[in-house]
């Protein structure tokens, strides 16, 4: 039987990414046009469920003009799991399960249901506050598009458009000089804005976290390539990428900060070749700026979907994207699997069959 729903809280959690303005802009729109519900939007997280004055209310009037603006208007955080919530007290730091408070204020707030929308790591707090008698629903979010029950995330999109623009750039400049570009690009687990962005950007080696590789190997690859009158060459790098123990002298790779993996190989790859190496770590400028617009249609779909499943009272499912189509999956399903790139799979195998380079043979 459908539930009775007056009212819906609405948050976001983790990284922030290209879209999440569109999902929020669809859900309360399809809320308020479609079901008469009122909405109330969860800030930073969790956390405006666990102090209740960092809520708002979402109205059709307060939101318009968000749909093309990056980041999220309600704030996010990626710390802040209320079931272990790190506060510092007297300079120490204690863990507090904020969880029960989360549901009374749930109460408080006359919220009937909630959207969380996020990654791995929100979907399964949200999986766990459904446990805990909260009727929620999941939408996926994560640029780096390695949530295994979808298809795609949005944020992707927009992230492969930024990445592919500047391997563009860089090319141009890469060949006036007959230089080796590096280009690090986001990825933690997974290499497929490496992958999407390479074979769009037409990049000479990809170094993705799926495929180990050496620094000899590139350099070989490398090597031939200028034999053939190639005097630059592009190489596409995974924030994720996993080292290979030894630098050129021989000496342990340290394990890299975030951004800092590029310049690693930027540098073993000048050691070995003795070429005009540089390297731009794209960062966060591939996860800021208005969403693409498959982005904001993706986004949207689901944001209205999530509503609807509100609306039918399937609980503690996850909106996804199948085959073109809005489908959803439980929460349990969702999360805790990451969606790899194959390394045997089509896109590997076409990028191979043009020339292109893993690192992994010469
Ligand atoms: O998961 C998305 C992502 O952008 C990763 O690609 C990246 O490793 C991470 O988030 C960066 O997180 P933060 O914004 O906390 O530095």
């Amino acid at each position: 039987m459908a539930p009775t729903i007056r009212t819906i809280g609405i948050s976001n959690g983790g990284g922030d990414c290209p879209g999440l303005n569109a999902v929020i802009r669809g859900a309360v729109r399809a809320s308020i046009l479609g079901h008469g519900w009122r909405v109330v939007g969860i800030n930073d997280g969790f956390d405006g469920l666990i102090w209740t004055d960092r809520t708002v209310p979402l109205t059709v009037e307060s939101i318009a003009g968000i749909l093309p603006r990056g980041g999220t208007i309600l704030g996010t955080t990626n710390r802040g799991n209320p079931f272990r919530y790190e506060i510092e007290e007297n300079g120490k730091k204690v863990i507090h399960d904020y969880s029960l408070i989360c549901l009374e204020n749930m109460r408080k707030l006359e919220l009937d249901a909630m959207i969380a929308i996020g990654g791995d790591g929100t979907l399964t707090i949200a999986r766990d506050l459904g446990k805990l008698g909260i009727p929620i629903v999941g939408v996926p979010k994560t640029i780096d598009n390695d949530l295994s029950a979808t298809e795609v995330t949005f944020g992707f999109d927009t992230a492969l458009h930024v990445a592919t623009d500047a391997i563009d750039r860089l090319h141009t400049t890469a060949e006036s000089h007959g230089r080796v570009m590096v280009i690090e690009v986001m990825g933690r687990d997974a290499g497929w804005i490496a992958l999407h962005s390479g074979i769009a950007g037409g990049a000479d080696v990809i170094l993705l976290p799926e495929i180990p590789f050496t620094i000899e190997t590139v350099c070989e690859y490398l090597r031939k390539r200028a034999a053939t009158g190639k005097k630059f060459s592009m190489v596409v790098v995974a924030e994720g990428v996993k080292l290979p123990p030894l630098d050129p002298f021989g000496k342990p790779f340290p394990a890299p900060r975030p951004g800092q993996v590029g310049f690693l190989i930027g540098d073993a790859i000048h050691t070995l070749l003795k070429k005009d190496v540089r390297v731009t770590v794209l960062g966060h400028i591939q996860r800021g700026g208005s969403p693409s617009p498959f982005d904001r249609i993706l986004a949207t779909r689901f944001g209205v979907e999530a509503v609807e499943l509100i609306a039918r009272g399937e609980f503690g499912r996850m909106v996804c994207l199948r085959a073109g189509e809005i489908e959803s999956v439980s929460l349990d399903e969702a999360v805790g699997e990451t969606r790899l790139v194959d390394p045997q799979g089509s896109l590997v195998r076409t990028a191979r069959a043009i020339g292109m380079n893993f690192g992994d043979y010469a």
